[in-house]
C-alpha cells in the first residue's frame, strides 16, 4: 500500500453528494489518510447545486464516526458546482483545480446515462492530462448496446490505461484471495472441476431494502444492479482456468473465456413486499429485488456442474459467500448409520472473512463420523482491520493497477448473458424471510446459510 504515499493526488468526485461519496468514498479516503497512505491530496466534490466548502464537508462527513484526524483531513476537501451538461461549470472546475496536483482521479459516482457527456466534457476542457485516470462506477450501460455505445465514445477520447471500470466486489479481500488460493495451492486447484464438484452456490444476501436509492434501483433491479456485475464476476473467478501470470491482462483473458461459455438454465425473480411504497419507486413497479439463477459453464472443466447464483434485498441476513459442494465419496454409508456429509469448500466474503473445508472425521470412541471444519479465519490471522473494498479500489487506481477493474470485453459478455435471460414476473416475498419460491431451486440441496 505504501507505494502511493509520496504521490500527490487530486481526487474529483462527480456525483459528490450521493450515497456512495458519503458512505464509501469519503470514509475510505479518510481511513487511507489516517493510516498515512495518502501523502498530499485534495478532494474536490461536485454537485449540481451550489454549496460552500463547509456545507459540502458537513454533508459528506455524516458517516465518520471516529473523528480523530477529521479536522486536518477535511481542510483538503473542496466543493465545485458542476452541472454535467454545462460547459461553464467545467471551466469553473478547472479553475478550482489550479494549484492542485496534476495526478488526477475523476470518480464518476453518477448514473451511467451521464457517463458519456461527463467524459466528453472532461476531454474537451482538457481536465484529463497524461497522469489522470477516469473511474466509472457500475453499471456500465444498461444493456449490451448502450454499454457498447458508451465504451466507443469513451474509447475515442481516452486510451484504455486511463479507463477504470469499477466492480467493487473484486476489491474485497477474500475475492482477491480467491485466485491466490486457487492457483498457488496444488491441493485446491485440481479439485475444482466436474470430476469432483457436485455444484457451486454464489450467494449475496442483504437484510435491508433499497434505502435511499429507490429511484436508481427501480430503473435497474437485482439483475442489472447485482447479477450482471458482482455475481457474474464471482462466477468467472471461480470458473476460470489458471492464468499464465496473476496480472491484469492474463486474469481478464481467462475470466472472459468463462463468461463466453455461460448458459443460463433457470431464472426466478422476486420483489419484497413494500418495495412499491419505497421513495422513488413506481407504485406499479415490476422491478425485481431478488434474482436466483441456475447457470452452467459449457467447457470441459465444468461440464454439467450447476452454478446457483442468488442476490436479494430484504432477506434474513447480510452475507456473501461462495460455496462449493463436492461429490459424495462413494463410501458414505460405510461408517455409521448417519453416513457422511459431502465435502465442501467455502469462501466467506463477508461479514466473516475466510475459507474453510468440511471433512468427515471420526467420533472419539466410536466408529462413526462427524463433519469438521478446516478453517482459515482471515481476521484471526491478519486482525480485524483489513482494508475495505473501496480502500483497496482507491489504492489500486492511484497506483495504476488495473487487475481488479473490469475490461470492456468482460462487461460485453456480462450484458450478453443478461440480455438473453428470461424475465419471469417477480413473485412477492415477505421482508426478513427466505421466499418459499426459491426453496426448491437447488436440486438435492439448500441455499447454504440463507435460512439461518
Ligand atoms: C452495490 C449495489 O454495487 O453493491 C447495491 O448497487 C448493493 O445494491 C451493494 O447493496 C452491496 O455492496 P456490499 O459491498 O455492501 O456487499
Amino acid at each position: 500500500m505504501n507505494e502511493m504515499k509520496t504521490k500527490n493526488l487530486s481526487f474529483v468526485i462527480l456525483g459528490g453528494t450521493g450515497d456512495l461519496a458519503k458512505k464509501k468514498l469519503i470514509p475510505s479516503l479518510f481511513k487511507l489518510y489516517r493510516s498515512d497512505e495518502l501523502g498530499q491530496f485534495d478532494v474536490i466534490g461536485t454537485s449540481r447545486k451550489a454549496l460552500s466548502d463547509s456545507e459540502y464537508i458537513r454533508r459528506v462527513g455524516t458517516n465518520i464516526n471516529d473523528q480523530e484526524g477529521w479536522d486536518d483531513f477535511r481542510r483538503n476537501i473542496h466543493f465545485a458546482k458542476l452541472n454535467f451538461y454545462d460547459s461553464g461549470d467545467y471551466r469553473g472546475l478547472k479553475e478550482e483545480m489550479l494549484g492542485c496536483s496534476d495526478n488526477r482521479l475523476f470518480y464518476l459516482a453518477t448514473l451511467p446515462q451521464h457517463f458519456d457527456v461527463i467524459t466528453d466534457n472532461l476531454a474537451k476542457h482538457e481536465l484529463v492530462n497524461e497522469r489522470s485516470k477516469v473511474l466509472y462506477e457500475k453499471p456500465f450501460g444498461d444493456d449490451l448496446s448502450s454499454a457498447q455505445e458508451l465504451n466507443d465514445s469513451i474509447g475515442d477520447l481516452f486510451p484504455e490505461n486511463k479507463i477504470y471500470r469499477i466492480d467493487h466486489y473484486l476489491d474485497k479481500e477474500l475475492v482477491g484471495n480467491l485466485s491466490i488460493i486457487r492457483f498457488s495451492n496444488s491441493i485446491v486447484e485440481p479439485l475444482l472441476s466436474s470430476d469432483f464438484v457436485d455444484h457451486v452456490q454464489i450467494i449475496a444476501s442483504e437484510d435491508f431494502g433499497v434505502e435511499e436509492r429507490g429511484e436508481f434501483y427501480d430503473n435497474y433491479g437485482a439483475v442489472k444492479d447485482f447479477f450482471q456485475s458482482h455475481l457474474l464476476q464471482l462466477l468467472s473467478l471461480v470458473g476460470m482456468d489458471s492464468p499464465d501470470q496473476l496480472d491484469a491482462r492474463c486474469i481478464r483473458d481467462e475470466k472472459v473465456k468463462v463468461l463466453r461459455n455461460v448458459k443460463i438454465q433457470n431464472t426466478r425473480l422476486g420483489q419484497y413486499r413494500g418495495y412499491k411504497e419505497e421513495t422513488g419507486v413506481a407504485g406499479d413497479s415490476e422491478t425485481e429485488t431478488l434474482v436466483a439463477v441456475e447457470a452452467e459453464i459449457n467447457n470441459s472443466r465444468w461440464d454439467d456442474v450447476p452454478f446457483y447464483l442468488i442476490s436479494g434485498k430484504n432477506l434474513v441476513k447480510k452475507y456473501a459467500q461462495i460455496y462449493i459442494q463436492f461429490d459424495q465419496s462413494g463410501h458414505e454409508t460405510m461408517v455409521g448409520e448417519d453416513g457422511t456429509v459431502p465435502n465442501t469448500f467455502v469462501t466467506s466474503i463477508q461479514p466473516d472473512r475466510g475459507i474453510y473445508f468440511t471433512i468427515n472425521t471420526k467420533v472419539p470412541g466410536r466408529i462413526e463420523t462427524e463433519p469438521a471444519k478446516m478453517e482459515f479465519c482471515h481476521a484471526c490471522h491478519h486482525g480485524p482491520n483489513t482494508p475495505s473494498a473501496y480502500e483497496n479500489l482507491l489504492v489500486q487506481a492511484i497506483s495504476g493497477d488495473q487487475r481488479s477493474f473490469v475490461r470492456y470485453d468482460e462487461i460485453e459478455e456480462q450484458w450478453k448473458i443478461v440480455d438473453g435471460m428470461d424475465t419471469p414476473d417477480p413473485f412477492i416475498y415477505e421482508p426478513g424471510k427466505v421466499p418459499g419460491e426459491i426453496s426448491d431451486f437447488i436440486s438435492g440441496s439448500d441455499w447454504h446459510g440463507l435460512e439461518d
